[in-house]
């Protein structure tokens, strides 16, 4: 149970049969929320419209309310303090036990498309895919764990102009006699290489332009070419995917190309709308008052460009379109960088007066910053080329495997190397998700790999220990009722029933670092217990052990919804 979402209910009811239909109570975690405590508001706005004393009607409301559950008492104007019951509470953990979804209420699904990670396939995936990455996949995961229906959509770029030069260049090399797929093991030695050949070579950029107008031209041959470059980059994608635990399949892309034929059909389409598509310096665009540029100029989004190319905005429009028309989406998500803001504006605008978006679905934007170095400056190579994300990886595992050699020795190699990828790659997605997404943030190895504060390692740790109080117990089974008495045991229970209230905040503006802070807060609620109330010396040993287990069971699910693994010992 949402114990926030019973109590709203509860007042909402009270209220509405008091004073008519459409005064919601409103009901808060008070302050000190980790005591029980919350807080209606609503009464006043009641009694406002009631003519009413605030004072009066919150008594009213709260002599309709069922005493067993909590004591409640007026503050200020006409605020409702609320104080649950440590045996409500008791109870509802009880009941936790047999709960797959953690007290979580299942919704009537909707189907939401996340449209996330979304790498250009001339190159291999960099640091700043990260972001997107890691935040959508979170997002996918509490989506699905509530029952909606989710469309992964992983709309990658694989078309335009920059596919000339690879293909010229592949071109060069099996005409040299070179294997390709050795050649394309490092695609981004392989795009250098190319977009080099391009800067520098007349002949090469006039067969690399070419090969651009065969390729949109649908010369069988190009597309073989080009078909064999993309499966082999897709094949990089997936790796890290795979490595990195994201739930993202091949069955997942709907790439830019998927659009190609849709494209003259939107032009046509809007074309149809009067007044909409109007042709600038030969290019046909959309104008609306509200994008303006610099100088308040007007900002066209061009749907076709002047040579008869199609640009990223004609694309997204028909994926828009696609997302409506074909998949019938109620809500689709961008997970995109900030920097797009303006284009998807756009996207959304257009897409709107075309009919591509109708009124009653949402289409939003979840914008991030970017990942900075520890000196301010944009994460690159010394060299100023981009990182690659399946280089970081590898060595947040490297850096995960000294640190466990350290703190445990005794493991073996493979137990040792078992814990680094879990820690290693849990500690890179947790320093991303624990932010808050919209603003930059500084990549440091030491804050993420630290098993103190707020960190995948802290929370991994805390896991363990958990765990092994079980392995000092050796039970059989497990059975028997949550009794609360001390302060620390019933704070830690709040939380734990708070999991599915924490769920709820974290979507409410798709911010991951929401669940983050919960699990860190329960974590420390966990510690705090484990230090003031004896478990396995306690005199209700079961009672303290089960608290143990759904504090196991919360962190465990709580981190998976966040694409990070746990292990049992570390
Ligand atoms: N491929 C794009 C890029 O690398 C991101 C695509 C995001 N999704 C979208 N529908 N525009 O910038």
């Amino acid at each position: 149970m949402n114990i926030k979402h019973f109590l709203d209910h509860s007042f909402t009811e009270s209220l509405t049969d008091l004073a008519g239909s459409d005064t919601p109570g409103i009901v808060k975690q008070a302050q000190r929320a980790e005591f029980g405590h919350y807080q209606a508001n609503g009464v006043m706005a009641a009694a406002k419209k009631l003519k009413t004393n605030p004072r009066e009607l919150a008594q009213q409301v709260i002599s309709t309310l069922n005493p067993e559950i909590f004591t409640t008492k007026i503050a200020g104007p006409g605020f409702i303090n609320i104080h649950l019951h440590t045996s409500f509470i008791a109870g509802e953990l009880n009941k936790l036990h047999e709960d797959q979804l953690l007290g979580v209420d299942p919704v009537e699904p909707t189907k939401i498309v996340v449209d996330y990670s979304a790498p250009n396939l001339a190159k291999e995936m960099h640091v700043g895919h990260l972001r997107s990455t890691a935040i959508g996949d979170a997002i996918v995961r509490i989506l699905e764990f509530l029952g909606q229906d989710v469309i992964r959509a992983n709309h990658v770029g694989d078309w335009g102009a920059q596919f000339g030069s690879i293909l010229a260049y592949m071109d060069r090399l099996s005409q040299a006699g070179e294997s390709l797929s050795t050649e394309l093991k490092d695609l981004e030695k392989f795009y250098k290489a190319a977009s080099a050949l391009f800067k520098t070579d007349d002949e090469f950029a006039d067969i690399a332009r070419s090969y651009v107008v065969r390729l949109q031209g649908g010369d069988p041959k190009c597309l073989e070419l080009w078909q064999q470059f993309i499966d082999e980059s897709i094949h990089h994608s997936q790796e890290v995917y795979n490595k990195f635990d994201i739930t993202l399949t091949r069955g997942d892309i709907r790439a830019e190309s998927a659009y190609n034929d849709d494209l003259p059909v939107i032009v046509q389409e809007l074309s149809e709308i009067q007044e909409l598509l109007v042709e600038n310096e030969g290019a046909k665009c959309v104008f609306f008052d509200e994008f303006k540029g610099k100088d308040d100029k007007p900002l066209p989004a061009i749907i076709q460009k002047s040579d008869g190319g199609y640009p990223y905005m004609a694309t997204d429009l028909a994926a828009a379109r696609y997302r409506t028309r074909v998949l019938n989406a109620d809500k689709v998500l961008y997970v995109v960088g900030g920097e797009q803001l303006l284009h998807l504006r756009q996207v959304f605008a257009v897409g709107r007066a075309a009919g591509y978006i109708r009124d009653n679905q949402e289409f939003k934007h979840l914008p991030f910053g970017m990942i900075l170095k520890s000196d301010g400056s944009r994460f690159k190579t010394r060299d100023g080329a981009e990182v690659k994300l399946i280089d970081v990886l590898n060595e947040a595992i490297d850096r995960a495997f000294v640190l466990v050699s350290d703190k445990n020795p005794s493991l073996s190699e493979v137990e040792k190397q078992e814990i680094a990828n879990v820690v290693g790659l849990g500690a890179v997605k947790y320093a991303e998700l624990s932010k808050n997404r919209t603003t930059d943030y500084i990549f440091d190895w030491d804050t993420m790999l630290s098993f103190e504060g707020n960190t995948a390692p802290y929370l991994q740790y805390a896991y363990t220990r958990i765990r092994s109080i079980f392995r000092r117990a050796s039970l059989d089974s497990l059975e028997g009722k949550i009794e609360l008495a001390e302060e620390a045991e019933i704070r830690l229970g709040l939380k734990l029933l708070q999991f599915p209230e924490a769920i709820e905040s974290t979507l409410d503006d798709y911010q991951a670092n929401v669940m983050c802070n919960y699990l860190y807060e329960l974590s420390g609620f966990f510690n705090t217990f484990y230090e003031q109330c004896p478990v396995l010396n306690s005199e209700n040993p079961t009672s303290r052990l089960l608290i143990c287990e759904l504090t196991a069971r919360v962190l465990k699910q709580g981190l998976n919804l966040l694409g990070i693994t746990t292990v049992e010992q570390m």
